[in-house]
Order: structure tokens, then sequence, then C-alpha cells
């Protein structure tokens, strides 16, 4: 039995083309084929472009903090800055104006402030809640997503509540539920849980629905893996000194990749509108598979570790400040529809120049 024949032109030693070497070869080899006739201009090159990143792909990720008129530096984050309440929304119009659709917000509580439980997150009047009204009411198209997590406000650092050395899951999730319903109240248009608790995402989805809630999104921290990425980030919001042992308990271990999909697909079951992966540049195959696999509106986190790695050497001069695009149109190659970054409005900015 033969297979299935194959036409091709004649390109063997054929009479009419023996006298031409590039002739004799196959098709679709060098020299016949010249992979560089479509990088030689620029034309060309945008032409051919399969993926390209642009301003509509950016969520700003930016630190709130307390006091007034005041933007406090993070030291291992060289650009970054914590804003006071009362001067964030002005932040946030700036970058509104160069076209960024949305601002992620993270809060650096007062350690006076911080209790086993947490409870500062459920307060009407708490850092994010204050600026999420002073944002929507200076910039009210701007989309507000919202962390909920404990983390930022247990004196133990842990992203809930504890019994002994466990995180204890059913009991945190009730208060996540409580934080969620906060921040809708405040205004977020995007609730966004990246605690790793199970069964967190369709506790707030009910209870979003049950207050009126409705048409608050959730964005889902849905594969969130235990990374040493993460350590500026805890500079940033102060968390890193109170944290006690590390969070492999819940957030997923990096050797795992199957493993994102179901964590995926239950957090799709249970009702989340946009999935994410994070940390961003180790994970991009994590990216690719989610994105291949669900078709759903999936974003990538560019966290603190990233963005220190990348500033840190654009500082020095060690690399062109070139890989800031490049290190976010590689997000958008994997499949990713957008990008949590602290290099939002430096990229927006460049993107527009
Ligand atoms: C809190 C939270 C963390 C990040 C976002 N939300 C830290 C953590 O889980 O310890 C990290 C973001 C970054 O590193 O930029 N649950």
């Amino acid at each position: 039995m033969s297979g299935p024949k194959i036409v091709t032109p004649p390109f063997g030693r054929s009479k009419q083309t023996q006298d031409s070497p590039a002739a004799t070869e196959t098709p679709g080899r060098y020299p016949t084929t010249r992979m560089r006739r479509n990088r030689r201009d620029d034309s060309v090159r945008r032409l051919v472009a399969e993926n390209s990143l642009s301003v509509d792909d950016l969520i700003w990720t930016i630190f709130v903090v307390d006091g007034e008129n005041e933007r406090v530096p993070v030291d291992s984050m060289p650009g970054v800055v914590r804003y006071t309440t009362d001067v964030i929304a002005e932040a946030v119009n700036e970058a509104y104006e160069l076209g960024i659709p949305a601002v992620g917000l993270f809060p650096f509580t007062d350690p006076d402030r911080k209790t086993p439980d947490g409870a500062e997150s459920l307060k009407p009047d708490n850092l994010v809640c204050t600026a999420i009204r002073n944002i929507k009411e200076q910039v009210p198209d701007m989309m507000v997503v919202c962390d909920v997590a404990l983390d930022p406000y247990t004196t133990h650092g842990h992203d809930g509540v504890m019994d002994g050395e466990t995180i204890l899951n059913d009991e945190t999730v009730e208060i996540l539920v409580q934080q969620a319903l906060n921040q809708a109240e405040a205004g977020c248009d995007t609730i966004s849980p990246s605690d790793m608790m199970d069964g967190r995402v369709g506790a707030i989805r009910q209870a979003l629905d049950a207050n009126g809630y409705d048409d608050v999104r959730i964005m889902a921290y849905s594969a969130k893996y235990a990374s040493g990425f993460y350590g500026p980030f805890r500079d940033a919001i102060g968390t890193k000194a109170a944290l006690i042992g590390d969070k492999r308990t819940y957030q997923m271990d990096p050797a795992n990749s199957d493993e994102a999909l179901r964590e995926i697909a239950l957090d799709i079951q249970e009702g989340a509108d946009m999935v994410m992966v994070k940390p961003g540049m180790p994970y991009l195959d994590i990216v690719r598979r989610v994105k291949d696999s669900f078709g759903m509106p999936t974003f990538v986190y560019q966290v603190s570790g990233e963005y220190a790695m990348i500033k840190g050497a654009v500082e020095r001069g060690w690399l062109d400040e070139k890989v800031i695009l490049e290190s976010l149109l590689g997000f958008k190659r994997a499949g990713a529809d957008g990008v949590l970054t602290y290099f939002a409005v430096e990229a927006a900015k460049k993107l527009k120049g």
C-alpha cells in the first residue's frame, strides 16, 4: 500500500532545472527561501508582525499609603512610589490620559492597624476604600481592580486567618467575602482575589449577586505560584518582616503546570470573568496553556521582582530600556490579553513616543 501522493513541482534533477543550483533544492529551504526578506525593512516588519502591544493591554499596579500629599519611594522598586489617598487620583488621572484602562490598588497598612484576623480589611474607610472613592470621583471611567486577600492587614502577613501554623480555608473565605463586598460598596469595578483559598471565587460571586453587585467583575488570581519574585512587593506593602514562614500551603508549587489548568477551570466554574497567571516571565508556558485551553480573558502579572530585575539592570546600564516593552510584548505572544505591571505608565509613554 502506498500513502497519499504528494504532488510537488519538479524540483529534482530534471533537465530544465539542473543548471541552476538553487532550483535543485527542496522548496521552503535556503537558498530559495530567505527568511530575512520579511525582516528587511520597517514596512515589511510591521506587516508581518503577529502580535502587538498597546496601551489597551496595561493595568497599572499602584501602592497606597497613609498620610498627606506624599509619594513614598519603595527602595527595592526604583521609580515606584506609594501614593497617599489625596494625591492618588491625580496619578491615576495621568495614567487615564495616557490611555491606560485600569489600575490595581495595594495598601501599605500601618502596623498599628494590623490584627491576626485582618479586620482592617472590612472597614469602609480603610486605605483602599478611600482610594477607590477618590479615584472614582475624579476619574470615573478608570477601571479599578482591588486585591482581595488578608496579607496587607494581618500581623502574621498571611493571606488568611490562622490556627497555630495552619491557614484556615473556609473561615478565611467568609472574611474575604466581606472584604469583597466592602470594596464593591466603595465603588470597585473588579474584585481580584489573590489569596488562593479554595472556593473563594464562588463565594464572592454569590455574595456580590445577592447584594446587588451583579455587574461587578471578578478577575481571579487563579494560577498564583508560591514565588520568590514577590519580595519587593512585600517591602512595598510592609509585610516582609511580618511574614511567618511561607505561602506554600495555599499558593502553587512552581513545579506544576497541569494543576494550573485545574485551578483555572475551577475559578471559571465558580464565576470568574477573567483569569490570571502570576508571576509572568518565568510562567509564560502557563499563560499559553491557559489561553489555548479555555479561551478566557487571560491576564498575567509582571510582578515586583520582575520589575526590580529589569529596572535595576536598566538603571545600571546593564540592559537597554528597550527590554521593558520587549518583556510586555512577550506576554502578548504567550497569549495574554493584558498585563498587570508597575511599568504601565512608563510603557504607555514609550508606546506613545
Ligand atoms: C497578596 C499579593 C501579593 C502580590 C499581589 N497580591 C503577594 C503575595 O502573595 O505574597 C504580589 C505582587 C507582586 O509581587 O508584584 N496576596
